[in-house]
């Protein structure tokens, strides 16, 4: 019943040895790391012991475990009593060593750092001690020391997940209670490091694409808000792998992963370039306003102002019909180039009806689109002077955004995988 000592002063020498079965799961959210341990623990008790000689040669029996005493050890670290398949019986042999065994799955707590996400190796401990017994009563001795047991892991590691087991370091230690006494401590560090391929897979290298995209639209041509629609878009995927990230990491104060700061200056560098292009796109479009308002031919045409003609403005002089207004076109050249264009090759179905007015505006308007399609940009140097702005503020900005980007990433990955 009590501990099987003939001498009450001297300390039953308990030995552990943990043997690490499985890395069931880690949770760097909740901060848990879920093990699957082999604990063997044998201890000597010196009241039961008897010579093979006089019993047939019977080394050891097995017996119900409940019978003898045990050494109460408790795991630190745990959180719930761990599910187990622990024997009911216990080994008594000849010289009053007994061994107990089982394994169990432990639910331990591990303070995770998820600085280097996915790029991070993990420590978590797994403290064993006596509950009652100070270390004048028990003393806690490792039965096998770091190397062996590092080596006795890897021979029965059956699954580690996305874990790779590194190594298990076992050391002693003392827990002092000032009044209470000390309790002896055994303490195991098991190493493991994170396979980061899945990770990489399905975030790190998304939001790579998703960043080249952002620069690829930069070569669209921007009519119609089109590229601004698409640079939007994209920063909506973004959006959505943020959440994931949300679920995964904890929120830490003292350490940001590098993960968070990866995606939210990638997001902040996306946020920028749909700023420049409201910005371009606002030029531009000031550009085709002013041009509209400051009418080059008779004045008459300064009353009707029609932007949604994208840049191009007419106005017919009742008199002769031949005064026409440009507006600029430069802008606008993509859209009215593929409607101009085809006509210059038809015969002119128009043609012998010179006297209907109608027909006659319609010609001005077919002519004036074809010296319109043929005029270089700088014609209009004056009207386009924004557009030629927000061209350079587009390649400028371009370059910029490409030179940050490229040195931002080089050196968050310098910082991630290797410092
Ligand atoms: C660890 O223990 C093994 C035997 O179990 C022994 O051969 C080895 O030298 C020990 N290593 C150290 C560093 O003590
Ligand atoms: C275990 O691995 C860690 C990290 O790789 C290393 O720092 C430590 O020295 C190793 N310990 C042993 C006993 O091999």
């Amino acid at each position: 019943m009590t501990r099987p000592t003939r001498d009450w002063t001297t300390p039953t020498v308990v030995y552990l040895d943990v043997f690490v079965y499985a890395i069931l799961s880690v949770q760097e959210k909740s901060q848990t790391f879920i093990p699957y341990i082999w604990v063997m623990t044998s201890w000597a008790n010196e009241l039961l012991s008897w010579d093979p000689a006089d019993f047939c040669g019977i080394h050891q029996v097995a017996v119900p475990g409940e019978l003898l005493w045990k050494p109460d050890l408790f795991l630190y670290e745990t959180m719930e009593k761990g599910e187990g398949t622990g024997s009911p019986f216990v080994l008594l042999k000849h010289d009053g060593t007994v061994v107990t065994d089982g394994n169990q799955k432990v639910m331990s707590m591990c303070a995770m750092d998820v600085h280097k996400f996915p790029f991070d190796t993990q420590k978590c401990t797994l403290s064993f001690s006596s509950v009652i017994h100070p270390d004048n009563e028990i003393q806690l001795v490792p039965a096998s020391n770091s190397s062996r047991a590092t080596q006795n892991a890897l021979e029965i590691m059956l699954s580690q997940g996305e874990w790779e087991f590194i190594n298990v370091t076992v050391h002693t230690d003392k827990l002092i209670f000032q009044e209470l006494g000390s309790w002896d401590k055994v303490v195991y560090t098991i190493t493991i490091r994170r396979v980061p391929l899945l990770h990489v897979l399905t975030f790190i290298l998304p939001i790579l694409f998703l960043l080249v995209l952002d620069l690829a639209s930069f070569f669209m041509p921007d009519t119609r808000g089109d590229k601004l629609a698409f640079k939007v878009t994209v920063l909506l995927a973004m959006s959505v792998l943020l959440l994931i990230l949300t679920d995964t990491l904890p929120c830490k104060p003292s350490q940001t992963p590098l993960i968070a700061v990866y995606v939210i200056v990638t997001f902040a560098f996306m946020l920028l370039s749909v700023l420049e292009t409201i910005l371009v796109m606002y030029l531009t479009e000031r550009d085709v306003m002013e041009s509209a308002g400051t009418p080059q031919g008779h004045g008459a045409g300064g009353g009707t102002r029609d932007h949604h003609s994208e840049g191009l403005h007419l106005t017919s002089d009742e008199g002769n019909g031949k005064s026409v207004e440009r507006g600029c076109i430069c802008k606008a050249n993509g859209v009215h180039q593929q409607e101009a264009l085809p006509l210059t090759g038809c015969p002119d179905p128009y043609e012998g009806s010179e006297g209907n007015p109608t027909t006659h505006l319609l010609r001005l308007i077919l002519q004036e689109l074809q010296r319109g399609v043929q005029r270089p940009t700088q014609e209009h140097g004056t009207s386009c002077h924004h557009n030629t702005m927000a061209r350079s503020i587009n390649t400028t900005f371009f370059l910029l955004y490409l030179l940050s980007i490229s040195l931002f990433l080089i050196l968050l990955f310098l910082n991630w995988v290797y410092w």
